[in-house]
């Protein structure tokens, strides 16, 4: 079971991704555990301050160390972990063998920073990944957290009905995934390729792999390099 535990200032962000069809699915059978965390709990003062000026000047906030600092040792004491992943744009860029990786963890920990980021020194002392979902920015780390959720949630054994389901996505063998159809077998004129119907398992395998193989080349060829 993999027990996955988000840092975020606004959890509300977090709610709906979590309520609908697979992750929904995977969490109901008990494959894996959601935890959302409120970092203002954890804040300071009357107003729970999370963030503050930066020192040196400059435009924008800075989550401050403290209240992540606290959660943090809350969710640790006592408690082992494989990962605590911070999302950010400067991080490493996340890809399928890191999913792969990542679920077969026991339990792991997401950060979403907002502003201009968290202070650095919780980077330093705390974080064990730092992953970025592409090259742009997001206004918040919410969302990073919920493509990683996903990515990872769905590699775990049983979350998917058909065990090959997840084998067969782009990505799985440094391929893009083959082209697909189902019925009608003739669509406004486009019919679906005859081997397809063929019931030749082999030939089907054979034409798939081809495909996927085209499809790269042509628009992924960076992925043929390795
Ligand atoms: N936070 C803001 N932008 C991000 C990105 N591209 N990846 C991960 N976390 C982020």
């Amino acid at each position: 079971m993999l027990q996955i535990e988000i840092i975020s200032v606004v959890p509300e962000l977090l709610e709906s991704p979590f309520r609908h069809s697979i992750l929904m699915r995977a969490i109901d059978k008990g494959l894996v555990t959601i935890q959302i965390h409120d970092l203002r709990e954890y804040g300071i003062g009357n107003y729970r301050q999370v963030d503050d000026y930066q020192f040196g000047g400059g435009a924008g906030m800075v989550m401050m160390a403290e209240p992540l600092n606290a959660l943090l040792e809350k969710l640790t004491d006592h408690q082992p972990f494989d990962a605590i992943i911070y999302l950010t744009p400067d991080g490493e860029k996340w890809g399928q063998s890191m999913a792969n990786a990542m679920s077969m963890h026991q339990r792991i920990i997401l950060i979403c920073g907002h502003y201009k980021g968290i202070d650095q020194r919780i980077r330093d002392l705390w974080v064990t990944h730092e992953i970025s979902i592409g090259d742009y920015v997001l206004s918040g780390g919410e969302l990073a957290a919920a493509v990683l959720a996903d990515s990872i949630i769905r590699l775990i054994p049983g979350v998917l009905n058909d065990a090959g389901s997840a084998l067969s996505d782009s990505f799985q063998d440094n391929l893009l995934a083959p082209p697909v159809y189902t019925r009608p077998a003739d669509f406004k004129g486009i019919k679906v390729p005859e081997v397809l119907l063929s019931g030749n398992f082999n030939a089907i395998e054979q034409w798939r792999e081809n495909e996927a193989l085209k499809r790269t080349e042509a628009r992924r060829p960076d992925l043929l390099k390795d």
